[in-house]
């Protein structure tokens, strides 16, 4: 095995200086032909090809079809949806959410679906399996159908999902109508919509993914939901809506709540036996024979810790097959897994506080640096004087106090650190201690990666 020297998975890899000053030399010199096995067509047309560069392609993956390690890493992108047969322990939920829009088949209005559950039980990938589905069967029918899928977190207000749907639905129609990215407000694009939907179907599925991130989601469902009743569309549109904030559903006005009715349901998360199945199904994204013995269900298992979430499963199964690969080992072994696992915490962390300011990135990582092997709470007053210290060393202005502990609540309430309330009895004052509650050391890599300063004064990594 020759896996002993990686670090991270953080994407060292095994081109060899000698490699690339090769690469370069050979460059503009079409006769110093260096390259030594001539066996695939595409190296031998030319040694300098800028196809063949090694510093993304591997010497003898010329053809980039696989890697000793990888025979189908697609099949371990979160975007995928994988065929029926590796859906495992959804046919309920399934069954369940065709019955309510089943009804477009036969030209009659679907019911609207909410979907709530954590991460990683399914949502996303029942929604699309069953729309996908349905679009076929009407379409078979000679009812004409189409389903739009909009990522919310990425089109966070409805100006921007409704440009998405347009968007989209222009796309699969082939309608070849073009529509402006910027300088439209949702009603045009709502037209444009309902225009393209009027010429080429009779049904539209739109699936609003993590809805709960639109700034105006009532605004949306109200539009989509009434379109056909308000004389926009002849079409009938179904909506299904997903959220992972159980309370979203409250958070809607009455104005929907009473021109839209849904059928609401939850997906719980799995057993450790369903994430285990879901991964073996698809094992064949390896060579055969690489994933060692146990890998699988320790990658199962170590998924199931917190809740049972298929994409951390997933997440940490294709890591632990890239460091593997980025390593040249032979097998994808236990211990790719464990730093896989890692990893995936890590770039969790990341998404996690992507959004947030650069100051609340300072903030954080002061906590992190205060805190030790030991997993120390930290009064608001220390952190803030050891805040003035980060500020200090990457040169920016410290906020105020009171912004600091608004940050610190903040931090809280996105699930990377706790604040505990101390004293408050006889003639004691009251204060707050925060305490991280993810792992020092995937905080600080994780910090360290998200800001440029903070990467600065490490050097560019932040070793763990
Ligand atoms: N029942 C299942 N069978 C097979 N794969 C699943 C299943 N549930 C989830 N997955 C996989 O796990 C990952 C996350 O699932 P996803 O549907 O995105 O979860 P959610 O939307 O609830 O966060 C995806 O790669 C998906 O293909
Ligand atoms: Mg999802």
């Amino acid at each position: 095995m020759a896996d002993n020297e990686e670090s991270d998975g953080g994407g060292d890899s095994s081109i060899t200086d000698q490699q690339l000053d090769d690469f370069d030399t050979n460059r503009g010199d079409s006769s110093a032909s260096e390259i030594s096995s001539a066996t695939k067509e595409i190296q031998r047309s030319e040694p300098n090809d800028p196809a063949n560069d090694p510093l993304f392609i591997r010497e003898g993956d010329e053809d980039g079809s696989s890697t000793p390690i990888w025979a189908d890493r697609d099949l371990l992108s979160i975007g995928t949806v994988p065929g029926p047969d590796r859906i495992v322990g959804r046919d309920t939920e399934i069954k369940s959410v065709a019955g309510e829009i089943r009804h477009l088949v036969h030209e009659s209005q679907p019911n609207h679906v909410v979907i709530y559950g954590e991460t990683g039980t399914g949502k996303s990938l029942v929604s699309r399996h069953v729309s996908d589905r349905l679009v076929d069967t009407a379409t078979a029918r000679n009812v004409p159908a189409a389903s739009i899928y909009v990522e919310c977190k990425k089109n966070n207000t409805e100006t921007r999902v409704a440009r998405t749907i347009a968007r989209a639905l222009s796309d699969k129609s082939g309608s070849g109508i073009e529509i402006p990215r910027v300088g439209l407000g949702s009603a045009e694009y709502y037209d444009y919509a309902y225009d393209i939907i009027d010429e080429y179907y009779d049904g539209l599925i739109v699936i609003l993914d993590e809805i709960d991130m639109v700034d105006d989601a009532e605004g949306l469902l109200h539009e989509l939901s009434r379109a056909r009743e308000a004389g926009h569309t002849d079409a009938y549109i179904g909506i299904i809506a997903i959220s992972n904030d159980i309370d979203f559903g409250q958070k809607l006005n009455a104005r929907v709540q009473s021109s839209m009715r849904t059928t609401d349901f939850i997906f719980e998360p799995y057993q450790s036996d369903q994430i285990e199945q879901i991964l073996e199904y698809r094992r064949d994204a390896f060579q055969d024979g690489v994933v060692q013995d146990g890998v699988i269900t320790e990658t199962a298992d170590r998924s199931a810790d917190e809740h049972g979430d298929a994409r951390k499963a997933v997440d940490v199964l294709r890591i632990a097959g890239d460091i593997a690969d980025d390593n040249d080992a032979e097998v994808v072994s236990a211990d790719h897994v464990d730093k896989a696992v890692k990893r995936a915490e890590i770039n969790r962390v990341k998404e996690t506080i992507e959004s947030t300011s650069p100051q609340s990135k300072l903030v954080l990582y002061t906590l992190g640096r205060l805190t030790g092997s030991n997993n120390r709470r930290f009064r608001t007053s220390g952190i803030y004087s050891q805040y003035e210290t980060t500020c200090g060393d990457v040169g920016a202005d410290p906020l105020s106090y009171d912004r600091v502990s608004q940050i610190l609540s903040t931090l809280a309430l996105m699930g990377i650190s706790e604040s505990h309330q101390i004293g408050g009895g006889h003639k004691q004052g009251v204060y707050l201690e925060h305490q991280l509650i993810k792992d020092k050391d995937v905080v600080m890599k994780a910090v360290v990666e998200s800001d440029e300063r903070l990467s600065e004064l490490h050097n560019g990594t932040y070793e763990i």
